[in-house]
């Protein structure tokens, strides 16, 4: 995903700038670019790569105070110096970058080269410099204004000019802007890990507002000029959560971050002795919530996995039908939303461009929409009905792990507050309640003997193909093991229902192939320890991750990672853990880029 960091201010922008990008990486990116104005003119620097090697193309000891600053995940155009951000118009005096997407770009394209503009490169983000600096005539606002009025499409950007030095016009259209607001001095960025180090006070943007920021101040209007009432808010996470914290990778830092990340994510939330849940973000809907008829869960990748546990929660403890649906798939497929439809939206970053569209579908037909979501301010937290965020702080390695966990913790405490509310009697939700209570715990204790998945990945990392099978709560957790382990070692995994096997994928076994089997204690685990045998009687090495005490599976399993005892419908927040583990070691071992894994953003916000 695309990062945007933009300085105003007394201070030489251009450090604030670099740092502010290095903040930015971990969304993923192939070029990076900075421009900053003053003395009548826009200097701009750019490269495809890394920010290091933009880096040796700047002369730091340039004293401007005002500049932006971008890193591009290639969407239209190759990553090139050429299609690199910031991009300038005709007169080369002013300078835009963007994130998002300009549908209509070959239509302005062709109509400015009507009008005499010679395009340097292949991108719609030029498209948008150009059609500016057609407009202006000495105010910079007034000209991004004109000109995001004739663009259809999703845009994030932001824009200095030589003839307004002191400024910065930014505006949003379904991609996160923030205004960081200082002493004398303004930061904007697509995201708060770009701000932190600089304040904590910030401003979210709306969809559909342009900003027009100077050092003391800003305004913010809507793209119609109408004043907008600025909403300073406080930024929840320190800056040292969005550090390394002495662990070797981010995604090993929030791997053993869960314990507390779903602490705090419980916290407040749950009352053992009533058997209570307390979501103070559904209390507006929770009428509609309890009467649904059909609730649609939709995301996408990891979090898809985590809704498949939702749709079997939702339907155990609050009887109600419930189907899962990946984003990019409904929101094609004329889906089906009458009355008494709920259609919730689980996503870390708030910012997948497939799920966000799949809401606003969910939207248009009329579903009351609900948002699972990380990232406070982010575009799905602000676009529905209601939600509950999950206070699990910011997830900074690409693969995803407390936000699984968080999400499926989420979806635990919302199934229940239903529940409670429908059918669910109080000693039952007591009980499942007073076990969700025990979870972080149990976490905490099993990262104190991780050493068994290290093991695990030492002995197969070297293998290209594994198989990961689970039953009933654990088979969206085996899907979400096999994505692991493929994402950030390479290793081509498959996760299915472990039933499954026999009607085909059994043929891929071959001897010593490492088969991982979730084989938990519940309600199906002499038919998960037949699933075993047949893995065995085919020379699989069986991995098997088993509840604490089970002395037969040592008995069939090359290895076995033990997880503590909970209810059924809770498992997948202690058997996802050693899963996550086998991947990160599995990948540390193959020399792979754990927090950066080849071709993947943090953030997909293209479709
Ligand atoms: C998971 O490890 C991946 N990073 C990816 O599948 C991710 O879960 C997916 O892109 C959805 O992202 P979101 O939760 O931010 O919407």
């Amino acid at each position: 995903m695309c990062g945007i960091i933009g300085y105003v201010g007394t201070r030489p922008a251009l450090p604030i700038l670099i740092e502010g990008l290095r903040r930015l990486e971990y969304r993923g990116y192939d070029s990076a670019g900075i421009a900053l104005a003053q003395g009548g003119k826009v200097e701009v620097t750019k490269s495809a790569g890394r920010i290091s090697v933009l880096e040796q193309r700047l002369d730091f000891a340039l004293p401007q105070a005002t500049g932006i600053g971008h890193t591009r995940w290639a969407t239209h155009g190759a990553p090139t110096d050429l299609n690199a951000h910031p991009h300038l118009d005709a007169s080369g005096k002013i300078a835009v970058i963007h994130n998002g997407i300009i549908e209509n770009d070959r239509a302005l394209r062709t109509y400015l080269e009507r009008q005499g503009v010679q395009f340097k490169s292949e991108t719609d983000t030029e498209v948008i410099a150009q059609l500016v600096g057609h407009f202006y005539a000495g105010d910079l606002e007034k000209a991004v204004r004109q000109a995001l009025h004739e663009v259809s499409g999703t845009f994030g950007i932001a824009v200095v000019c030589a003839d307004e030095p002191d400024v910065v016009v930014a505006a949003r259209q379904g991609s996160p802007l923030i205004i960081g607001v200082g002493q004398h001095e303004h930061i904007l960025a697509s995201d708060a890990a770009a701000i932190l180090a600089h304040t904590s006070q910030v401003v979210y943007m709306g969809d559909g507002q342009i900003a027009r920021i100077t050092r003391d101040d800003f305004r913010l209007t809507t793209l119609d000029a109408i004043p907008v009432a600025k909403e300073v808010e406080e930024i929840e996470w320190s800056l040292e959560e969005i550090e390394l914290g002495g662990h070797e990778h981010f995604m090993h830092k929030e791997i053993f971050e869960q314990p507390d990340a779903l602490a705090n994510c419980l916290r407040g939330r749950i009352d053992v002795r009533e058997g209570m849940v307390h979501l103070g973000g559904l209390v507006d809907c929770a009428r509609e919530l309890v009467r649904a008829k059909r609730i649609i869960l939709t995301a996408c990748g990891t979090a898809w996995h985590a809704a498949l546990v939702g749709e079997y929660l939702f339907e155990e403890l609050a009887r109600i039908p419930t189907e899962t649906e990946y984003a990019s798939e409904f929101r094609y497929r004329n889906p089906i939303i009458d009355d008494g439809t709920i259609v919730m939206a689980v996503s870390q970053s708030g910012e997948t461009a497939d799920t966000i569209a799949a809401l606003t579908e969910a939207k248009q037909r009329g579903a009351l929409t609900l948002g699972v979501v990380n990232t406070v301010g982010s575009t799905l937290a602000r676009g529905t009905d209601a939600g509950v965020f999950l206070h699990v702080g910011p997830e900074i390695g690409v693969a995803s792990t407390k936000a699984f966990t968080g999400q499926v913790a989420v979806l635990s405490l919302i199934a229940c507050y239903v529940g409670r509310r429908r059918h669910l009697s109080t000693a039952a939700a007591a009980q499942f309640i007073s076990a969700l209570a025990e979870i972080p715990a149990q976490i905490r204790s099993m990262l104190e003997q991780a050493d068994d998945a290290k093991t695990v990945a030492e002995r197969y990392a070297g293998l290209d193909n594994w198989l990961y099978l689970g039953r009933g709560y654990n088979y969206p957790v085996a899907l979400e093991g096999a994505l692991k382990l493929k994402e950030i070692s390479y290793i081509h995994a498959e996760g299915l229902p472990a039933a499954e096997m026999k009607h085909g994928p059994i043929a891929l076994i071959t001897e010593g192939m490492p088969v991982v089997v979730i084989a938990t204690s519940g309600s199906q685990y002499d038919k998960i320890m037949n699933n075993i045998s047949e893995v065995r009687a085919r020379g699989g090495s069986v991995i098997a991750i088993a509840t604490e005490g089970d002395r037969e599976i040592k008995k069939i399993a090359e290895h076995v990672i033990f997880v503590p005892d909970t209810v059924e419908p809770l498992q997948p927040l202690l058997t996802s853990v050693p899963l996550q583990l086998i991947a990160y070691h599995a990948a540390v071992i193959r020399g792979c880029n754990v927090d950066k894994p080849r071709n993947l953003a943090k953030s997909v916000t293209v479709e």
